[in-house]
């Protein structure tokens, strides 16, 4: 069995959110980073189009302020929002400070590049060319590996919050706190106790719960499964954001052909080379994505076509490469695909969940100690709908001062309670992978056909009978299984689907992402968070 490892902060999680929490505190005590993966393999190193943040004199705070309200259609916390954009300037700063390269404008050595995106109403997003995660998550993650308090374990999944039904002595002194988590070595066989003062679920989005998604594989929503389990307070499970363009390659890895495409210029097209955004919003290509996702799924049916295309064909074909490098080449190497010479055929993927853990504003949850920052967290800035670009600066903004908070707070001791070893009695064999990818599959299939772009309470109740089925069997072998990274993810993908379910069942309107046929209005009676 695993010993107990102890620090003053536990930062469950390697993205953006984690990584900046994790360099703010760090001067101020022993950091342990646990990530489930290699310390790069997060939603951030694959972000393309880059941070929304008001850097120039033709922009103004209240542009952004008024966009994120507009494509949060009604439910954003106006709070949270203000917070976001005017603290976002300064966040962005820092990390060039850090050594974050924004692309620059040609030929110039202080202006930025800024490029527009759906929803937008200026140029104002900060990106190094079409990779801005992968700059981001190399900068943050080399600055924490070089600093002397912070530890990181890589290939290391947080398998549960250690709260009041773990410790074993002080029961109502226990009642209501995080003490740490739980954390299983696989190539060792062994679940630790991380315990620590604060602790920060950081662990990024859940979109896998999907068969299609633009994520990477560990997004299965370990920090939403694990929060629920404890008791933690859930807000807007039901507002998945479906990106309107990710790569239509059937049998190949999923790729996100970016927003900053067309806000470049490029036309989404329909199989008969019809551009037909102008037929469904004033804004065309540039509406917020749930829109312009929806007219893509409208056209796809009524034309019975796998996909859509965008057409960059018209726009300068070397302006085009060079400000696409990543995409260009993905698409030549993968698909053999010029997309300067032929449209790109796209189809809508899972993208973004805009619910999450709720948290107060400067990112504590209800239970006492325990933090949340970034995709896992909700802080009320997305509403309905969440604006494109503005993840990366939430995840700055809030983990800054979810930092700023806990060092403000902070107590020198340990809470007196005896942390116990993770329990394996009753554990009889290892789960058989056949079932696991068996009751996977379904998950996602379920997801997909049920709970998609277009909702329906006949089809929210089948996804939820369903699903509930294989909740209770996944539980039933997580008991009696030696754990696996495959099994924890599987249990927290079941538990995800059932939240996103449950709380769409909760809202009989359309509003932003969530749209029902049965309801295809918004209705002023669910002006409000959903809440589990
Ligand atoms: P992540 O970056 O996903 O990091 C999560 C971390 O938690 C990882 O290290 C993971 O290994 C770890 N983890 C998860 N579960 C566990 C566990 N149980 N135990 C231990 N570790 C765990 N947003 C923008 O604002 N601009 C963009 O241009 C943009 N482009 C995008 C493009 C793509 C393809 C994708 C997928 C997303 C994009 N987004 C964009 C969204 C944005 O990238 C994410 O929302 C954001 O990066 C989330 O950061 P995070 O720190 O919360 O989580
Ligand atoms: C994109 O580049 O289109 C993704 C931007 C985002 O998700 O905010």
């Amino acid at each position: 069995m695993g010993e107990l490892i102890r620090s003053d902060f536990l930062v469950i999680g390697g993205g953006i959110a984690g990584l900046n929490f994790a360099l703010h505190v760090a001067d101020h005590g022993k950091v342990n980073i646990v990530t489930k993966s290699g310390l790069t393999e997060s939603n951030t190193f694959y972000a393309q189009g880059g941070v929304a943040a008001v850097t120039t004199e033709e922009d103004s705070l209240n542009n952004h302020i008024e966009d994120t309200l507009v494509a949060g259609a009604g439910l954003c916390h106006q709070d949270a929002v203000e917070i976001l954009v005017n603290e976002g300037p300064q966040r962005v700063k820092e990390i060039i400070d850090w050594g974050v390269a924004f692309t620059k404008k040609n030929g110039s050595k202080s202006e930025y590049d800024l490029a527009r995106e759906g929803g937008h109403s200026h140029h104002r997003i900060l990106h190094a060319a079409d990779m801005t995660g992968a700059e981001i998550q190399k900068t943050l993650s080399t600055k924490a590996l070089k600093h002397p308090n912070i530890t990181v374990h890589e290939n290391c999944i947080a398998v549960d919050l250690i709260t009041e039904h773990h410790v074993l002595n002080n029961l109502q002194a226990a009642f209501n706190i995080c003490f740490g988590a739980y954390v299983l070595k696989e190539d060792e066989e062994k679940v630790y106790s991380f315990q620590a003062k604060y602790t920060m679920l950081a662990t990024g989005g859940a979109s896998k719960v999907f068969l299609h998604s633009t994520n990477p594989d560990i997004a299965t929503g370990d920090g939403v499964a694990m929060a629920s389990r404890a008791g933690v307070r859930i807000a807007n499970m039901e507002f998945v954001q479906f990106h309107p363009t990710s790569l239509y390659n059937p049998g190949g890895k999923s790729f996100l052909i970016s927003e900053a495409l067309r806000g470049h210029g490029g036309h989404l097209k329909n199989g008969s080379g019809q551009r037909f955004m102008p037929y469904y919003d004033k804004r065309e290509e540039l509406a917020p994505r749930d829109i312009v996702a929806r007219a893509i799924d409208s056209e796809m049916k009524k034309k019975r076509e796998e996909c859509v295309f965008l057409d960059m064909t018209h726009l300068d074909k070397e302006d085009v490469k060079t400000r696409f490098p990543n995409i260009y080449n993905y698409c030549l190497k993968e698909t053999g695909l010029d997309i300067t010479e032929k449209p790109i055929p796209v189809v809508p993927a899972a993208h973004y969940i805009c619910g999450g853990i709720i948290t107060s504003l400067t990112g504590q949850t209800s239970m006492q100690n325990l933090f949340a920052s970034g995709e896992v967290a909700h802080t009320g800035v997305h509403g309905a709908n969440r604006l494109a670009s503005n993840s990366l600066l939430e995840g700055l903004v809030f983990s800054h001062r979810a930092a700023m908070k806990v060092l403000r707070k902070r107590t020198r001791e340990f809470h007196n309670v005896f942390i116990p070893e993770w329990d394996e009695s009753g554990i009889i064999d290892k789960y058989e992978w056949f079932l696991l990818k068996h009751n996977l599959q379904e998950i996602q299939n379920i997801m997909w056909d049920y709970v998609g772009i277009v909702r329906s309470k006949k089809q929210l109740l089948r996804a939820e009978r369903r699903t509930y089925v294989i909740f209770e069997e996944v539980e039933e072998y997580y008991k009696r299984s030696k754990l696996t990274t495959e099994l924890i993810q599987l249990r927290n993908m079941a538990t995800v689907a059932f939240l996103i379910i449950k709380s769409a069942l909760r809202r009989n309107e359309s509003r932003g992402l969530h749209y029902m046929q049965d309801f295809p209005d918004s209705n002023d009676k669910f002006l409000k968070d959903t809440i589990v």
